[in-house]
């Protein structure tokens, strides 16, 4: 596309702001602005700006939803379909890592924070090593999606191949790259991170659908014969991969989509909601309901809005793959933020307070879209504990304590019987659950840092 078109479209679009400083970049900068201009769809950023204004309709009232609590016989029932599936090939999986991590304030890749309690290994590592056991069981490779953003995607894709992608198989590991969308300032104009660099960030979580299809995922999948996409994010080590049992689930109910939860038993935690709006089954953010909602009570005396997201999904790939080929949108949310852009003098300006709006979608704007849903209630203890912050709730020392609390409590419902005091691990490698580890004939020494049960 030449300047001049640019240009052109860039005024209609009332961003002509954005050459005032054309003069001082030199050849390289003004290629990149040209470049990144040329790529923008100035359609869909005019529709994002007025959201900015917007006076949104009050949303018609969340109801609760009550989540599939199957009872043993089922749970084994589901099981069985769901290893059947994964025998047969039937599921990739997709981690999302995407997301800047800012809170925990670690400089690399999520992925990349040694969660570990005794050994120290990554989350990457500890889902890779999962996905070994699993395709051990399977008696076939899992395919592995890893969804980044474009600034992580080298630094992710380097640690893994740094260390010999954690003994997947050659070409098992996969990276996606979700895309970007510009940041605004306030009152809707393009601003620039650096000289004729505009400032972007990821598109959210929802990116992941148009990175599958663009990035020729769906179609990988479509070739291969899989037709289920487990969904995860980077920072639960808890997460159990490609779970039999949810896999069965879904596929007993008929489902297009499904999503685990935990049962939320404080009002004031704050973790988004499986409920249902208008019939359909949506996520409610904590903000979307009121304190006394939020704090109503069943005659069972559970939170009536108890369905916690703990953001693990199970996807078809045909309503994926439907969804890509309509006229597919997601909504966008925006977010307000404090960012260091460039004044209108070009030099970097230290804001104090929101200056910036940026741009997402999230992954389960799906849900509602899915003919038949399945939400499927687990145990938080076994299941969820993310890695969000640097210190208090879901920080490291909170995730290694559910990691060691966790495989304490396999070990002794296996039989065994870890001194007190002493800090567990079991390697994904020996054991997804407390069953594996009823064949261990004993435990070994604890070292300076605990209890490690991993292969010899
Ligand atoms: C999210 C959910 C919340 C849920 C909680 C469970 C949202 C808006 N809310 O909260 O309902 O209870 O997780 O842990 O998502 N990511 C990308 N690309 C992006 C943005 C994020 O890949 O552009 C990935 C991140 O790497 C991370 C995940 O998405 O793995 C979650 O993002 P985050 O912003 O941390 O979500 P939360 O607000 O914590």
């Amino acid at each position: 596309m030449d300047e001049a078109v640019i240009r052109q479209r860039v005024e209609a679009a009332g961003q002509a702001h954005v050459f005032e400083r054309w003069d001082d970049l030199d050849a390289a900068q003004r290629e990149a602005l040209l470049g990144q201009l040329a790529a923008l769809d100035f359609d869909a950023l005019a529709r994002r700006i007025e959201l900015i204004q917007a006076k949104s309709e009050p949303p018609p009232p969340p109801e609760p939803l009550d989540p599939s609590e199957p009872d043993p016989a089922q749970r084994a029932e589901w099981a069985k379909l769901g290893e059947e599936a994964l025998a047969a090939g039937r599921v990739a999986v997709i981690v999302v890592a995407g997301g800047q991590g800012t809170r925990l304030g670690w400089s690399g890749p999520k992925g990349t924070y040694p969660v570990g309690p005794v050994s120290d290994k990554s989350l990457f590592q500890l889902f890779a090593e999962q996905l070994r056991a699993l395709g051990q069981r399977a008696g076939r490779e899992i395919p592995l999606y890893v969804m980044t953003s474009r600034l992580n995607r080298d630094q992710t894709a380097d640690f893994f191949a740094e260390h010999g992608d954690f003994g997947l198989a050659a070409g098992q590991v996969r990276y996606l790259v979700q895309g970007d969308l510009p940041n605004v300032d306030l009152a809707g104009k393009l601003v620039f991170s650096a000289p004729g660099e505009l400032a972007t960030s990821p598109n959210g979580h929802g990116g992941t659908v148009l990175a599958l299809h663009e990035g020729g995922a769906l179609a990988a999948m479509r070739e291969a014969g899989q037709d289920l996409l487990f969904y995860w994010q980077v920072d639960n080590p808890l997460c159990q991969i490609a779970d039999p049992v949810f896999i069965g689930g879904h596929l007993a109910l008929g489902a297009q989509a499904s999503t685990k939860v935990v049962e939320k038993t404080d009002p004031g935690e704050k973790v988004g909601l499986l409920g249902v709006r208008d019939g359909k089954v949506t996520v409610l953010e904590y903000s979307e309901i009121t304190p006394e909602q939020a704090a109503e009570r069943n005659d069972a005396g559970q939170l009536r809005f108890r369905a916690g997201n703990i953001a693990v999904h199970l996807f078809d790939r045909e309503f994926l793959a439907s969804l890509v080929e309509g006229d597919f949108a997601l909504p966008y949310h925006l977010a307000r933020k404090k960012v260091a852009i460039l004044g209108a003098d070009g030099q970097p300006t230290q804001p104090e307070a929101p200056n910036v709006i940026k741009f997402e979608t999230f992954i389960f704007d799906l849900l509602p879209l899915a003919a038949t849903h399945l939400t499927l209630q687990v145990a938080r203890e076994e299941e969820f504990e993310p890695l969000k912050n640097a210190e208090g709730p879901y920080s490291p020392a909170t995730v290694k304590g559910a990691l060691d609390a966790r495989a304490r409590r396999w070990l002794e419902q296996a039989g065994h019987a870890p001194p007190g005091g002493v800090t567990c691990e079991v390697s994904p490698l020996v054991a997804l659950g407390p069953a594996d580890l009823s064949e261990l004939s004993s435990l070994p020494e604890p070292g300076d840092r605990g209890l490690h049960v991993e292969l010899p």
